[in-house]
């Protein structure tokens, strides 16, 4: 196979340089395979879904992951395996998602359809699923005529996967992704060669999940002269937890995370559920959340309860910086030109009390309004540290350190609230825009801070 060809639907497609940077879906399409369809083209309804044999916790097999491929530039397919709706069917015999759909009445104009199918194939070939399929799972799906009941109806049908090609094809490992490197296009396989690519190659990006940049090229027409890929670099998609800390690789995609980090705080996973849609979340990573320095991005608040610290390579070595100081301004982070992020650290202990709060407008797959990511300590009835970290609020995520001080050492009570609240009003600068007034805002914050009062009173 070459260098820039993947297998779709056990066949071997060929990207082509010309290609790289085109949504996957529209090279799926023309392969004449018209089921996966363009809803929104910004990873929002899931029309366009399509399966990737992805690695598995368990060695030597693999599992089917949801993804957009509205989003997925092709040249991220290269060495992959990925599957259509097309392929679900064997021997023109429907496979029970697609039965059930047909069954509970799960399909009006059918648009949405080929993705809600999708996402139940996976759902029900999840390897780690021991109950029924998850409504969960179909999160990423938006349907405008059908209404949601049959097809809730037709998740709730179906039952143990049943014996087939692509449940046999799970017992086999995935592909292993290689370095590639092809006119516009490098996926270096270690750090040392993407920071040795970046300074060789003027106006490169590197590019993670492409949950933002997907979009960027989808919604903004945008295209790159180089774009590197750190998916092959084995060291940005580690995991590892020790007494002293958690590393989690820039690269790893979020999914993994809550996978990974079993002993994560419950406010870790109940980030996770409210970031993005199962699709999202099988490519996004923290590299690309904290890199795109998004006012509103969801990882900073919480990273900044934890204080986290970032690990950069570039071309002087490696460094560590707090997280607090990662953010310069709109969407500016300490990053030095030929810079990339290679591993978020979070400290050990944790905090006694950690908690994620997201205002939105949807409570899955929207963006954040405000969201705050808070911890506390308390030794002997006093405050011994606090974090109040804002998304939503500013140009930036922001750590408020004066609210932080106006607890500090004294006890944890509702005058304590009240002075948190003194300080929002007094540094806390957000705008008005579609999602929300900066009155809104505003009192919405100060009340994110009461209701973490009243939630650890109880
Ligand atoms: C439908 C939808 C829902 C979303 N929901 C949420 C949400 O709920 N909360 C939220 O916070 N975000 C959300 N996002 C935004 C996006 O998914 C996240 O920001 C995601 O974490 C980006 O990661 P990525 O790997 O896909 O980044 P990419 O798109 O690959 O890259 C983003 C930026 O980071 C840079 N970059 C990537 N990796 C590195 C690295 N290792 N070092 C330095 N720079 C790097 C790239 O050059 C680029 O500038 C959503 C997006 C979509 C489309
Ligand atoms: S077209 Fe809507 S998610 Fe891809
Ligand atoms: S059946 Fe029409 S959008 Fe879902």
């Amino acid at each position: 196979m070459s260098a820039l060809a993947f297998v779709l639907n056990g066949r071997e497609v060929e990207i082509g340089e010309a290609a790289a940077q085109t949504p996957l879906l529209d090279l799926i399409r023309e392969q004449g395979l018209t089921g996966a369809k363009e809803g929104c083209a910004e990873g929002e309804c899931g029309a366009c879904a399509v399966l990737v044999v992805d690695a598995d916790g368990r060695p030597g097999k693999s599992a089917l992951r949801v993804v957009n491929s509205c989003l997925m530039l092709s040249a991220l397919a290269a060495g992959r395996e990925i599957y259509t709706v097309e392929a679900l069917a064997t021997n023109g015999v429907l496979s029970d998602a697609q039965r059930a759909m047909a069954g509970a009445g799960g399909s009006q104009c059918g648009y949405c359809t080929p993705g809600f199918v999708v996402s139940l194939f996976a759902e029900q070939h999840r390897p780690d699923r021991t109950g029924p399929c998850e409504d969960e799972a179909l999160a990423g799906n938006l349907c405008r005529c059908t209404g949601y009941r049959p097809i809730h109806d037709a998740a709730a049908a179906l039952g143990a996967a049943p014996d087939g090609p692509l449940l046999r094809r799970l017992e086999r490992a995935a592909p292993v992704l290689h370095a590639v490197s092809v006119g516009g296009f490098s996926r270096p396989a270690t750090v040392g060669e993407c920071v040795a690519l970046l300074a060789a190659t003027l106006d490169a990006r590197l590019v993670g999940g492409a949950t933002d940049l997907g979009v960027e090229r989808n919604l903004r027409a945008k295209t790159w002269p180089h774009l590197i890929s750190v998916e092959a670099i084995d060291e940005l998609q580690q995991f590892t937890s020790t007494p002293e800390r958690v590393l989690i690789g820039a690269a790893l995609p979020l999914r993994e995370i809550g996978e990974r980090w079993r002993d994560a705080p419950d406010a870790v996973h109940e980030w996770l559920t409210l970031f993005g849609s199962p699709p999202i979340r099988n490519r996004a990573t923290l590299g690309g959340n904290l890199a795109t320095a998004s006012p509103v991005g969801d990882g900073a608040p919480l990273l900044m309860a934890l204080d986290a610290v970032l690990h950069i390579a570039g071309p002087s070595g490696s460094r560590t910086l707090p997280i607090a100081q990662f953010f310069t301004g709109y969407r500016k982070t300490a990053l030095m030109p030929g810079e990339m992020l290679t591993a978020i650290e979070i400290p050990k202990p944790l905090p006694q009390s950690v908690r994620f709060f997201k205002i939105a407008k949807r409570r899955a797959d929207d963006i954040s309004t405000v969201a705050l990511g808070v911890s506390l300590d308390v030794d002997r009835g006093r405050v011994r540290r606090a974090r109040w970290a804002f998304g939503g609020v500013a140009a930036t995520p922001l750590r408020v350190v004066e609210a932080e001080a106006a607890v500090s050492g004294g006890p944890w009570n509702a005058d304590a609230v009240a002075r948190v609240q003194a300080v929002l009003d007094k540094t806390l600068r957000p705008v008005s825009d579609h999602r929300g007034s900066k009155e809104y805002r505003l009192e919405v914050s100060k009340s994110l801070v009461e209701k973490y009062y009243w939630e650890l009173q109880s």
